[in-house]
C-alpha cells in the first residue's frame, strides 16, 4: 500500500539536483513526497558488494535521512535479474520503490532504459511483474508520453498494463522521448492518463508557480503534481503550493529568503558525501533572479571547495549588489 502523503505537491527526482540535502529542505517546506536521483540497478549491485566487504549498507552509496520519509528511490535499467537483485538490496530502506521510463538522455535510452522502453511492450511488461514480486513495497512507475510524436499515446497501453501488474501509481510527464524538454507538456494527454486509471495519477510538467499546480489539478483531475525545476534553489514551492491550495493565497519569500535557505541548504550538505561541483550547482539555482546574480555566479563558478563557497556567499549576503 502506497504511504499516506501529507501534501499534493511532490519533489521530482533529478539527477544531480535532488540530492539529500534539497530533498530535506523541500520535505521541512512541505514537500508530500521525495524521489532519489534515478539509480542504475548495476551500480547498486556492484556497491552493495564493496560496502558489505567493510561491514557497511546501501545508504553509504544512496544517501538519505529518516526525516524526509516517505522517501521513493528511483531506479533505471532493464536486465530483469539485476532488477530483482537490486530491488532486494533497496527495498528494505526505502518507502517507495519508482521505476524510470521517461529519461530521454542517449546514453540510457541507448541501454534499453528510461523512455526507450515505452515502445516495448514485452519486455516492460516483465520488468512491472519483476518489480511487484520482489518486494512487498509499493512500486511506482514515471513516464513520459511516448518516443516520438506519431508514437504520443504509448502511455495508453503502458498505464493499463502497469495497472495490470500491480504498480500502484504513474507519474506523468506528458512530453515525448524525442522532444526532450522543448515545447510543452500537454496537460490533456494527464486528463486523458486520469480518466483511463484506477490508481493515483501525478501530474508533472511545466509547473512554475502555485497557481500552476492548481490549474494542472483542477483541469486534469491528477490526484497529485510533482514539481522538478520549479524547485531547483526554490524550496518554498511546496510551502507555496500547499497555501494556494488551501487557502487561495501564498507568502512570498525574498531573495535574502533565498540566500539563507542556501546557507541551510550548506550546512545540510555537510552531513552528506555530495560532490562539490553538483553542491556548486546548487548554488548558481539558488542566486537565480537575485539582482547581481550573475557577477555572484561567475565567483561561484572558480570556488574550489565548500570553505571557499561559503565566503563568496556570506561576502554576497553582506555585500549591496544582493541588498
Ligand atoms: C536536471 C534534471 C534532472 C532530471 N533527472 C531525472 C531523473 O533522475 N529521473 C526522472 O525520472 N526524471 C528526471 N528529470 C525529469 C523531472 O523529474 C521532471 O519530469 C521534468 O523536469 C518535468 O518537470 P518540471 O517541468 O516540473 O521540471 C530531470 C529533470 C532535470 C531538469
Amino acid at each position: 500500500m502506497l504511504p499516506k502523503f501529507s501534501s499534493k505537491a511532490f519533489l521530482a527526482p533529478m539527477a544531480g539536483v535532488s540530492d539529500p540535502a534539497l530533498r530535506l529542505q523541500c520535505k521541512q517546506m512541505g514537500a508530500g513526497l521525495v524521489v532519489t536521483e534515478f539509480t542504475n540497478i548495476h551500480s547498486i549491485i556492484a556497491k552493495e558488494k564493496q560496502l558489505k566487504e567493510n561491514m557497511k549498507t546501501i545508504q553509504e552509496f544512496i544517501e538519505y535521512s529518516e526525516q524526509e520519509r516517505p522517501i521513493s528511490i528511483q531506479l533505471f535499467g532493464s536486465d530483469l535479474f539485476a532488477l530483482e537483485q537490486a530491488v532486494k538490496i533497496v527495498g528494505p530502506y526505502f518507502d517507495i520503490i519508482d521505476y524510470n521510463m521517461g529519461c530521454p538522455a542517449p546514453h540510457i535510452t541507448k541501454q534499453m532504459a528510461g523512455g526507450a522502453l515505452l515502445q516495448e511492450v514485452n519486455l516492460t511488461q516483465q520488468i512491472f511483474r519483476t518489480l511487484v514480486d520482489t518486494t512487498k513495497k509499493p512500486i511506482t512507475l514515471k513516464i513520459r508520453s511516448g518516443v516520438t510524436d506519431a508514437s504520443r499515446f504509448l502511455f495508453r497501453e503502458i498505464a493499463e498494463i502497469a495497472e495490470n501488474e500491480g504498480i500502484q501509481m504513474i507519474t506523468f510527464h506528458p512530453r515525448t522521448v524525442s522532444q526532450g524538454y522543448s515545447g510543452n507538456a500537454d496537460w490533456d494527454l494527464i486528463k486523458e492518463l486520469k480518466e483511463i486509471s484506477n490508481i493515483p495519477i501525478v501530474g508533472n510538467g511545466d509547473i512554475s508557480t502555485p497557481e500552476d499546480a492548481k490549474t494542472m489539478m483542477d483541469e486534469t483531475g491528477c490526484d497529485y503534481v510533482m514539481i522538478g525545476r520549479a524547485a531547483m534553489g526554490n524550496p518554498f514551492i511546496f510551502e507555496q503550493v500547499n497555501d494556494y491550495l488551501n487557502t487561495g493565497s501564498f507568502n512570498k519569500y525574498t531573495f535574502e529568503d533565498k540566500l539563507d535557505s542556501f546557507f541551510d541548504y550548506l550546512h545540510l550538505t555537510k552531513k552528506f558525501k555530495i560532490k562539490f561541483s553538483n553542491i556548486k550547482s546548487q548554488a548558481m539555482r539558488f542566486t537565480k533572479g537575485m539582482k547581481g546574480g550573475s557577477q555572484l555566479r561567475s565567483k561561484i563558478t572558480f570556488s574550489k571547495n565548500i570553505d571557499d563557497l561559503e565566503k563568496i556567499m556570506n561576502d554576497a549576503s553582506t555585500n549591496t549588489i544582493i541588498k
